[in-house]
């Protein structure tokens, strides 16, 4: 399947339907559909993130390891690429040259050449450049170095593999901060792969909302990626790593629950929380703040800044953490996967065997209902 195979031929860029970007900046829309970052982004439909593995700095693990006939595993699921992140940063030597060790080198070497033997498109990144958020003009010399080694060391690798700039810039790494950064790297990246395809994120976590506020150079094989995890209170409850708001476990996909669900009054919960927990005991579930009203608005609008703009948009991360009951689950993946099918966009899960997994590592099977809801026929709408 192709991205934006139902766009008429001669439409006109920047004038696909009635869509006009809020407050537009000063980008403008590519005219052809012919482009190769449109060609490359059919190599990556459907993808699963090998999350909590690469992005480990030296000498630590966070308890996943990746064998070679995982990726024989990933592609017989029918997945058609894998998102890697990879913690480049942690293997990086001082100013000026920030030379990256061997030793990461031959970790990505690895996933990437087994997951290209095994029919896998791939996605590089850099995760976790904390850093680089923090102080993005003080960094932007060291986030260059990285790309420049990497983009040398993978430049004579096929087409399937893709770079993907920076995952979830955030705090002072705004959009715009980003925007002249993002230009850099992929100049540079182009002195050694000239037909690469690259993935740009926007800020606030790879927010689609943000998507108004990117400014991509007129470079032609660049997909857009960005993150969708709505809605947050069920998608991260009990990820102690999100903050106070997701402490309520027992939310239900989609809601509203046959029992509502009363909170511990001790987590002392944000009059917000409480607000969301009120409206999906009592809402029906086209009006349910845990239903697919959470994603649908959010994905409708990345498809049409993409038709506007001419840029293929990928959605890269998006999943439930598994202290969600295995029902809601598969619900929500299926629901969240119809609703990408009906907008035509690329998707990669979070993630492949870690805290929010697709594969059951110690049975050797997918976790209940994850094949289906991923890959199953399609279901209707449940009418409301
Ligand atoms: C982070 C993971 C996290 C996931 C969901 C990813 O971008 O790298 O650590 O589990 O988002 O919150």
């Amino acid at each position: 399947m192709a991205l934006n195979i139902c766009f008429k031929a001669g439409a006109a860029a920047g004038k696909a339907g009635s869509f006009i970007p809020p407050n537009p900046p000063e980008m403008e829309p590519l005219a052809s559909r012919h482009t190769p970052a449109y060609r490359a982004a059919r190599l990556f439909m459907h993808g699963v993130n090998l999350g909590n593995y690469l992005e480990a700095p030296p000498g630590q693990s966070w308890g996943i390891t990746c064998s070679a006939d995982e990726f024989a595993i990933m592609r017989s699921e029918a997945f058609d690429h894998v998102r890697v992140p990879v913690g480049w940063h942690h293997y990086a030597g001082p100013a000026p040259d920030f030379a990256l060790s061997p030793e990461i080198f031959s970790r990505v070497d690895f996933v990437v050449t087994n997951a290209l033997a095994n029919k896998l498109a791939v996605i590089i990144n850099i995760h976790h450049f904390d850093e680089l958020d923090r102080d993005p003009a003080g960094q932007s010399e060291k986030f260059l170095a990285l790309w420049r080694q990497i983009a040398a060391h993978y430049k004579k690798f096929p087409g399937q593999l893709a770079f993907e700039l920076d995952n979830e810039p955030h705090a002072a790494a705004t959009t715009a901060l980003m925007n002249p950064i993002y230009a850099r790297a992929i100049a540079e990246i182009r002195k050694t792969n000239p037909r690469r395809v690259i993935f740009v994120e926007p800020g606030n976590w790879g927010s689609i909302d943000e998507l108004k506020n990117l400014v991509l150079p007129p470079d032609d094989n660049v997909v857009v990626s960005v993150h969708c995890y709505e809605p947050f209170y069920f998608t991260h409850q009990g990820a102690t790593w999100a903050g106070p708001d997701t402490k309520v476990k027992g939310i239900q996909f989609p809601g509203p629950p046959a029992t509502p669900l009363l909170p511990d009054p001790s987590l002392e919960l944000k009059p917000w929380v409480r607000d969301w927990i009120q409206r999906y005991n009592t809402l029906p579930t086209g009006k349910n703040p845990s239903s697919p009203l959470a994603f649908e608005g959010k994905l409708k609008f990345a498809r049409e800044w993409s038709d506007y703009y001419g840029r293929p948009v990928h959605v890269g991360e998006f999943g439930c953490f598994t202290s969600a009951d295995p029902q809601s689950r598969a619900n929500f993946y299926a629901a969240f996967r119809r609703a990408l099918d009906e907008q035509k966009l690329g998707w990669a899960i979070w993630d492949w065997s870690a805290g929010f997994r697709y594969w059951d590592k110690k049975n050797g099977r997918p976790m209940p209902g994850m094949h289906e809801a991923l890959f199953g026929t399609i279901q209707q709408q449940p009418a409301n």
